[in-house]
């Protein structure tokens, strides 16, 4: 009998390219459109194995439900695990798996395209043209050659983002508790104290995954410290940013720029069309009337090739799960 997997927040991508593998043939993928969370948890009755992505709460009430109700196996479908209280599902003999590198390229190259177009105002410009307005004034941007980034995180995504930023011709400066020598010393790229980082750089971009360390790692002092107008760009995780502080050094002009693929409160946001009804965070709202703040809802990941490939080694640890052989290399977080 094939496996039943409560399959939370599902997409139609999500139906799309997990559907078109003949390997899932052998799974009974119930497709949920809610998230998993302490009132949704039920909805994995009779399942053996759930799978999640970033917004799903998976904290320790809600992995002990989904103990009493037979799961198995937590199949996250993405990267990022800080939704997962990992201890408490080792205690509970929960698997938790992950995709730990699907296309770290889709992800470097959004935070690119995030940064061409708040520089040079490609969304502003769209807009007038489209409206017949083909005034120019106010969309002066800045040539990158020349400039330095700064690159928290040197990660797989990291590393693209600061190689794709020295084709610019920009000095890169990065910042990581385990650096990569050899990788920098071939990319001409600077290891720096997290302060030199931010108070150098003309452009800091966050790669850093969301831990009790990098919490709020952007918060009033560091972007006190950083080069009036320069741009911050996350594409990593909401949490690496104070959004208040942020909001005050947009308003004071600190700040020349900020682009989002993530924000601090997303969680039952993103995702979703909220076009018919009323805003209640009053940080976005207020985030989404200043001209220089770009936000995409986290959609950096969302390519053909990144879908692919979390479909196929997702649907390769729900099997194996099923028949308890090794997951595959590397995925296996508990
Ligand atoms: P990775 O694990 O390859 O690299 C993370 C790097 O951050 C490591 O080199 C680590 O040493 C470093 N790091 C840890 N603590 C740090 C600190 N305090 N300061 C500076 N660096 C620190 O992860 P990868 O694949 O590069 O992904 C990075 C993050 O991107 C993920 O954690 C995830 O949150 C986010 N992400 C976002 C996506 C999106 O669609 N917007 C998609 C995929 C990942």
């Amino acid at each position: 009998m094939p496996t039943l997997v409560a399959f939370f927040e599902a997409k139609s991508y999500d139906r799309e390219y997990f559907t078109a593998l003949p390997a899932a043939a052998e799974l009974d993928l119930r497709f949920l459109e809610h998230r998993l969370g302490a009132g949704t948890v039920a909805t994995a009755q009779g399942a053996a194995a759930v799978c999640c992505f970033v917004n799903d709460r998976l904290d320790r009430g809600v992995l002990q439900r989904l103990r009493e109700l037979g799961v198995r196996h937590v199949a996250l479908r993405c990267a990022g695990f800080n939704n997962v209280d990992l201890a408490a599902a080792r205690e509970l003999g929960l698997a938790v798996t992950r995709v730990p590198a699907y296309s770290p390229h889709a992800v470097a190259e959004h935070t690119v395209a995030l940064l061409l177009t708040l520089n040079r105002k490609i969304h502003r410009a769209h807009n007038r043209v489209r409206e017949q307005n083909f005034s120019l004034a106010g969309l002066v941007g800045f040539d990158l050659h020349g400039k330095t980034a700064g690159i928290v995180g040197t990660g797989r995504i990291g590393r693209l983002t600061a190689e794709i930023l020295r084709g610019f011709g920009m000095t890169v400066l990065a910042t990581d508790p385990c650096p990569d020598a050899a990788w920098a010393a071939q990319h001409q790229v600077a290891y720096v104290a997290k302060s030199g980082l931010f108070a150098r750089s003309d452009v800091v971009s966050l790669h850093s995954p969301l831990t009790p360390d990098t919490h709020h790692l952007v918060n009033e002092p560091t972007l006190a410290a950083m080069k009036r107008g320069a741009y911050l760009v996350n594409t990593s995780r909401g949490k690496l940013i104070d959004t208040a502080a942020l909001i005050e050094a947009l308003k004071s002009g600190r700040l020349g720029g900020v682009a989002l693929d993530v924000y601090e409160e997303e969680e039952g946001v993103f995702f979703e069309d909220h076009s018919d009804h009323v805003l209640a965070d009053d940080e976005l709202a207020r985030l989404l009337t200043f001209p220089n703040v770009l936000i995409t809802a986290h959609q950096a990941f969302l390519t053909r090739e990144a879908l692919g490939e979390i479909a196929r080694v997702t649907t390769e640890n729900l099997r194996r799960g099923a028949v308890a052989q090794p997951f595959l290399d590397g995925t296996q977080l508990a």
